[in-house]
């Protein structure tokens, strides 16, 4: 069977999800790029679950391993240099990384679909927008051309682009950051998926324009019960679209709790720092940073606690042996440090 035939004899018989609507569960993943410099270990054990309908954030500084978490996802870590070392990633009970690229392809698009920061490169200049979208529908759906291009303009009209009949005759370089921001969803959603993963999705764009793409996300997971995973540097552009937040730091999940535990009272030093700096209003321009210091050499994260160089709270234990494993420090949540309690009574009583 063709690649297409396959895809088209798909549809109708989609995998299924757990009893308990469990669609994506992540076990120790470990990833590492082999480069001339030495072995950077990027991914060192990171856990997490998607449930249905779910919306969890992935939360760190630049550098600490957000998108190459979501490439080896799907499939698409530049390797080399970059290897899968451990670890499992279950898709509905089957370990994607056990599965030959054939049919990893088949997984992404009408399973786990993936938008990026940069829409631009992501689409191709060459070919209107609307002829893009409804080629996912032909390649996929096996549609004629004028019914693809019906659906792509439908889902034009979804994802709100003003004047979608006219506007699906033109280019990328034609739309707005916005714009062509709302074209990748369309895309992404084209093929129903399970799971949509947001890299970035607003880093580019303004702060009005950020909340609206934010806003729309937030709608059609709702809409089509979605497993949502966002991936962000910026606590501020999530805060109220996730349900649950995991933060990363150098290839580490270090505190994962739903958001509303998390914003009032975090259980690691780093969130802390994190939530510390989001920037004010008043201060708009200014790039704020509490936590002083620079993330890690992944070339040599340091022993113990990789954070311990830039942590207020660190003490000799901290310095060497494991680094804190991530626990349970209270229901449903989660911190990888050594101090959690102190961090949370601490938040609490001011
Ligand atoms: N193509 C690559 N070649 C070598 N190292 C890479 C490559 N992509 C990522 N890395 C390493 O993985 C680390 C994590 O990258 P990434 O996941 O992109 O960070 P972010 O959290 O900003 O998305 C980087 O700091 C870098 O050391
Ligand atoms: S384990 Fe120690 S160094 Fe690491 S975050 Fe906790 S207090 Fe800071
Ligand atoms: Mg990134």
């Amino acid at each position: 069977m063709t690649d297409t035939a396959e895809e088209v004899s798909r549809i109708g018989s989609r995998w299924q999800p757990g009893p308990d609507g469990l669609l994506l569960d992540v076990r120790d993943l470990q990833v590492e790029f082999r480069t001339r410099e030495g072995v950077a270990k990027a991914i060192n054990g990171v856990d997490f679950d998607l449930y249905e309908g779910q919306t969890l954030a992935i939360l760190g500084e630049s550098g600490s391993g957000k998108s190459v978490t979501a490439q080896a996802i799907m499939g698409i870590l530049d390797s080399p240099p970059g290897f899968v070392t451990g670890g499992t990633v279950e898709y509905c009970g089957t370990d994607l990384l056990k599965l030959p690229e054939s049919r990893r392809r088949t997984v992404r698009g009408p399973e786990i679909s993936m938008i990026f920061q940069d829409a631009l490169s992501a689409l191709n200049p060459v070919f209107p927008v609307g002829w893009q979208i409804a080629e996912m529908f032909r390649k996929h759906r096996g549609m004629n051309r004028s019914d693809a291009m019906r659906e792509a303009v439908r889902l034009m009209e979804r994802v709100q682009i003003p004047g979608a009949q006219q506007r699906a005759k033109a280019y990328p370089h034609q739309f707005s950051g916005g714009m062509r921001q709302r074209i990748m969803i369309a895309m992404a959603i084209a093929l129903d998926p399970a799971i949509l993963i947001a890299d970035e999705p607003t880093t580019a764009l303004d702060v009005t324009v950020q909340a609206q793409i934010m806003q729309l996300l937030a709608d059609l997971q709702d809409e089509r019960k979605m497993g949502l995973i966002l991936i962000t540097h910026d606590l501020g552009v999530v805060a109220d679209v996730a349900d649950r937040i995991a933060v990363m730091y150098a290839g580490r999940i270090v505190e994962q709790a739903d958001v509303f535990d998390l914003y009032a009272n975090p259980g690691h030093p780093y969130t802390k720092g994190l939530l510390e700096s989001i920037p004010r209003v008043d201060l708009k321009g200014q790039e704020l940073s509490a936590i002083g210091g620079l993330p890690p050499n992944l070339l040599a994260i340091p022993p113990g606690c990789p954070f311990h160089p830039r942590c207020r709270y660190a003490q000799d234990v901290c310095k060497d042996g494991a680094p804190p494993p991530l626990r349970e420090v209270g229901r449903n949540r989660y911190a990888a440090c050594h101090f959690a309690e102190d961090v949370l009574r601490e938040g609490a009583h001011q």
